[in-house]
């Protein structure tokens, strides 16, 4: 809040030696370029295949991780949102694993062991890999591929799928400092 004022104070009095008044304050949020807010994060779809190291490598290189789902309003939400930025795309590598010799599954990106676990039937099959992809069942119609809702399997770390990565939510107060005629936005990290 002091460093709010701060920022408010400098703009006004650098430019007219002026007081200032804070006339509003709303929080608002952002995801980063080319990032949609799905659920209370920030997702983004790489249609490109790459294996799992490849994959994870590419968020980080946005300043994201691969995808991590913690809870069922997430993973609803996320599968709500899937068919409509990726139609037809049956499979994405998310962040879970069990690499290093662990028989727990974590989420890479966030260190967390993997509590929530929305497997499809019949996984895991804890020898087919270590690296967890979000998985749907296509069914072909003499006019369309249907997709099933995704949902995880497991898959060797070294084959091919698309991903998605995910970022946190940029979240912003932002005030409105005026003088008569006159206001400035400043935007500060909460
Ligand atoms: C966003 O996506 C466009 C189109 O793929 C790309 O050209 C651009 O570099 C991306 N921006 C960032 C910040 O990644
Ligand atoms: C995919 O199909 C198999 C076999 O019918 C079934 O066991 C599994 O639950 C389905 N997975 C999803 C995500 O619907
Ligand atoms: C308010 O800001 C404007 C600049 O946009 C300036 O011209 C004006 O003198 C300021 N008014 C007061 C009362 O400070």
């Amino acid at each position: 809040m002091l460093s709010t004022k701060l920022v408010c104070i400098a703009l006004v009095s650098l430019a007219f030696g002026q007081v200032y008044l804070v006339a509003s304050e709303e929080t608002i949020t952002l995801c980063p370029t080319n990032f949609t807010q799905v659920a209370d994060k920030c997702l983004l779809v790489d249609g490109s295949w790459k294996n799992f190291y490849e994959s994870d490598r590419h968020c980080r290189s946005l300043n994201a991780g691969l995808l991590s789902i913690s809870n069922p309003t997430e993973f609803n939400v996320i599968n709500e949102w899937l068919p409509i930025i990726a139609p037809y795309q049956p499979e994405f590598w998310t962040s879970g694993n069990k690499l290093g010799g662990t028989s727990d599954y974590y989420w890479q990106s966030t260190g967390q062991k993997a509590v929530y676990l929305p497997w499809s039937a019949g996984q895991p099959t804890t020898t087919a890999g270590d690296c967890l992809t979000l998985m749907a069942n296509v069914t072909m119609t003499p006019e369309e591929a249907i997709l099933s809702v995704h949902r995880l399997t497991v898959k060797p770390c070294t084959q091919w799928a698309p991903h998605i990565c995910q970022a946190p939510l940029e979240i912003f107060k932002t005030q409105l400092c005026l003088n008569t005629t006159a206001f400035f936005e400043a935007k500060i990290p909460v």
